[in-house]
This record gives structure tokens, sequence and C-alpha cells, in this order.
């Protein structure tokens, strides 16, 4: 187990980059195994979380070649039965949209991972997938899935949660059933799989929450593309630059898809001064600078669709919160109890040894603020989000914050440390 010490310092200052998208870096490597032809990535994103699923479309016969540090190129087409079980490590998305693809292949093959993701829920994927003929066996409802090979049916399917792996899973299984299908989401959550499928020349009907994919089987064309920074990895720098005083700090190429851009009218609303400089587009997904100035913030709620559009933000935005004058509160987010870990609870014994003022609920959490952080050992759990969070709150919090478990960053941001000392954090 590895730590990182943070203490509290001067302002933020200076522009750097984040690695690649995360949830593009997953979708690449698993539509491109789709397609026919040679699909060529840049900017992928090289961390635990995509190394699995690196991993699991070799093991499944797809040749993946590295063409440097984040540049890769693979030749999809047919797959092949895996060797033996495919670990996707803490990956929920690689295990979620891998079951979609796996369920109507000519082959069996099993989907496990580490101690953390055999805990988080599956059924939410394999009753729909069920419905559409797969034969899957679970363990209650969690990892291993033993995918049997099977014929699929399109159908339609009225999701619970508004959630994009259940979705994209969905829609993978959907290209191997013998009709269209149709995904009804309860709201918007992130659409980078219907990007990239229409990329690809699949023929998508998408009429607000109603997503169908009409015509399964075709054969798709091969990606070229280059990944954006991951918006979720900028938003702890973003929140970092707000409530060091006197920071300025310029973030470049940073996806700024609005299926996942929530965080940003969040931050604004608590009167932080961020702004996007030069809006542009990369492969179908918008990409931005963001610039981003110490702010004095104020509380603000968070409810209904907004939570799906910042999902993976709530730990950094309760930092934020801790320094916004009065009240946060965040509803209708129970989902963030079934994430990598439980980060409402967790979130809340964590920030609380710092000296966090947070009251939990089933849904969400209210803090108050401003508060007066002070150092401490505080613990990832495991989860890169919590520790990168936690690592923020340290640089506010007086004197030294030690974040233990500091090697669960590695799942989606490589080299966190190394940027914030860039910008000029004392971080170790
Ligand atoms: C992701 C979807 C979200 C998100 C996760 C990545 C994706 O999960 O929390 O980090 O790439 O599709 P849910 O679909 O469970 O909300």
């Amino acid at each position: 187990m590895s730590a990182l010490t943070v203490r509290a310092g001067g302002p933020l200052k200076g522009e750097v980059g984040v690695p690649g998208d995360k949830s593009l870096s997953h979708r690449a490597l698993i539509l491109g195994a789709l397609a026919r032809g040679e699909s060529a990535v840049r900017g992928w994103l090289d961390s635990g979380d995509t190394r699995a699923t690196l991993a699991a479309v070799e093991a499944l016969g797809v040749p993946v070649t590295r063409d440097g540090p984040s540049r890769l190129s693979l030749r999809g087409g047919d797959l092949s039965a895996p060797g033996g079980p495919i670990d996707c490590a803490n990956a929920g998305t690689a295990m979620r949209l891998l079951a979609g693809l796996l369920a109507g292949q000519p082959f069996d093959s099993t989907l496990d991972g580490s101690p953390q993701l055999r805990q988080r829920p599956m059924r939410r994927i394999t009753e729909p997938l069920r419905q559409m003929g797969a034969q899957i066996e679970d363990d209650d409802g969690r990892a291993p899935l033993v995918i049997h090979s099977a014929s699929l049916y399109g159908s339609v399917h009225q999701l619970e949660v508004a959630s994009a792996q259940v979705k994209s899973a969905l829609l993978l299984a959907g290209w191997h059933a013998d009709g269209p299908t149709t995904v009804i989401e309860p709201g918007p959550s992130r659409d980078h799989t219907e990007r990239m499928l229409a990329a690809m020349g699949a023929e998508l009907a998408i009429d607000g929450n109603v997503i169908r994919l009409l015509n399964p089987g075709e054969a798709l064309a091969p990606l070229d593309m280059s990944v954006p920074g991951d918006f979720s990895s900028a938003a702890f720098l973003v929140v970092a630059a707000l409530v060091v005083p006197r920071s300025e700090v310029r973030l470049s190429a940073v996806g700024l898809n609005p299926t996942r851009s929530g965080l940003l009218d969040m931050l604004r609303r608590m009167e932080g001064d961020v702004a996007i400089l030069g809006l542009g587009e990369e492969s179908g997904e918008p990409v931005g600078g963001l610039r981003v100035r110490a702010s004095g913030l104020s509380g603000t709620v968070v409810e209904g669709d907004e939570v799906v559009r910042a999902i993976d933000e709530f730990p950094v935005l309760a930092v934020a919160a801790t320094q916004a004058a009065g009240t946060t509160e965040v509803c209708d987010a129970a989902e963030l109890r079934v994430k990598e870990v439980d980060r409402i609870g967790l979130l809340a014994g964590e920030l609380r040894k710092l000296g966090a003022q947070i009251e939990e609920k089933p849904d969400g959490f209210i803090i108050e603020g401003p508060a007066r952080l002070k150092g401490a050992r505080v613990d990832s759990h495991g989860d890169h989000r919590l520790g990168m969070a936690l690592a923020v709150a340290g640089l506010v919090a007086e004197g030294e914050t030690v974040v233990e478990g500091a090697e669960a960053i590695d799942d989606s941001f490589p080299g966190f440390a190394g940027t914030l000392a860039k910008l000029g954090a004392e971080v170790a």
C-alpha cells in the first residue's frame, strides 16, 4: 500500500493536461474489437482499469499493438473463446460492457474481477441481457459471471437506473441480436457509446431518453480517434484551483461532453470562476480548455437529472462544499453507494476525519461550510476518486494530510501527484 502526503501551501499556477478519458478508452477497445479492420486510437488512457480491458480484448483474439505510451491500434473482427476467466480487475465499465459484448458470442466465457468488483451489483445487466436470450450464471447477482453461448433477440428495455454502463451493455448485446434493440433511460446518462457507434456506421434513432439500435450485425467501420482528456480527472484539478487561495490554473484539451460536465454547472452556481476556452470537437466529442481561478464559493442544491451528469464527481464536489459558505445538499444520488465503494458512507467518514461537517442521507449528503479542515491520516478504501478527493482536501487542510491506499489512483489518473506538484502543490 502506498500513501500520498499533501500539505497546505501556496497557490496553484500553470497549465497542464490530464490523461485520456477512461470511459472512451474502454469503449475504443471494446467497440474497436467489433469493427471490421484496423482501428487507431490516440490519447488512450493507460491506467489500471483500461489495462484490464486491453488484456480482455487480447484474450478474445484481438491483436493490439502499442504504438507509444498512449497510442494503440487493434484489428477487430470475429472474436475467439478466451483461454480462461477474463479478469476485469476493479473496472465496472469493463465488466458490464464486456458482458454485453460476450452475451451473443458463439462461445462461453467468464468475467471476474477484484474482491471490490465482486461486491458490485450485476443484476442490472444480467436481467435485461437474459430477457434478450442471454444465458448467464452469476453469484447472487454478482461476479463472477459465466456467460454461455446464446442467440439474442432484439427487445425493449426500460431501465430503472440511469446508467451508461447498462445502456452500453444492452446496445453491445443488441449488435448481436436478431432485430432492433431499444433502451429507455430514466435520465440522460453519458452518451459515448452512441456517439462512437454512430461514427462507426451504426444506425441509431435517439429521441430524448429513448435509444434504438436499428441495424444490428452490419459491418462496423474501424475507429480513427483521438481521446480527449478525462473530465472526471480534470474535476480534481478544477476544485483544487477553486479552493486553494490565489490559484489560477489552465487545463488543456478536456472532454466536455454535456452528459459528463454537470460539475461545471454546479460549481458555477456555487460562484466558482471556471471558464471554457476554445470549445471544439474531436472524434465526435466536445473538447475545450478550462481556466479556473480561486473563488469564494457558496453552497448549492444538486438533485434530479443533474446527478447522473456528474455521477463520478461527488467526492470532489463534497470537498468544494466544505469550503463553500452555507449548506450544500446532494439528493437523488443513491447510486453513489454502489460505485467502487460506498461514496456516501466512506466519503462522509473520511472527510469528517479532516474536520468537515457532513451528514449522510440514504441518497446523498448535506455539508455545512466553510469548515477549517485539519490535516489527518485518511484512507482511499481502494477507490481512486475518494483518494484524489481526499488529496485535494489536504491542499486546504492545516498541516499534513496522509492519504493511505493511494495506489488506487492509478485506476483512472496515473500521474495525479506529479500533475499537482507541477502546479505547485506540496505533494509527495
Ligand atoms: C461509466 C458510467 C458510470 C460511471 C463510470 C463510468 C461508463 O457508471 O460512474 O465511472 O464509462 O459508462 P454507471 O453506468 O454505473 O452510472
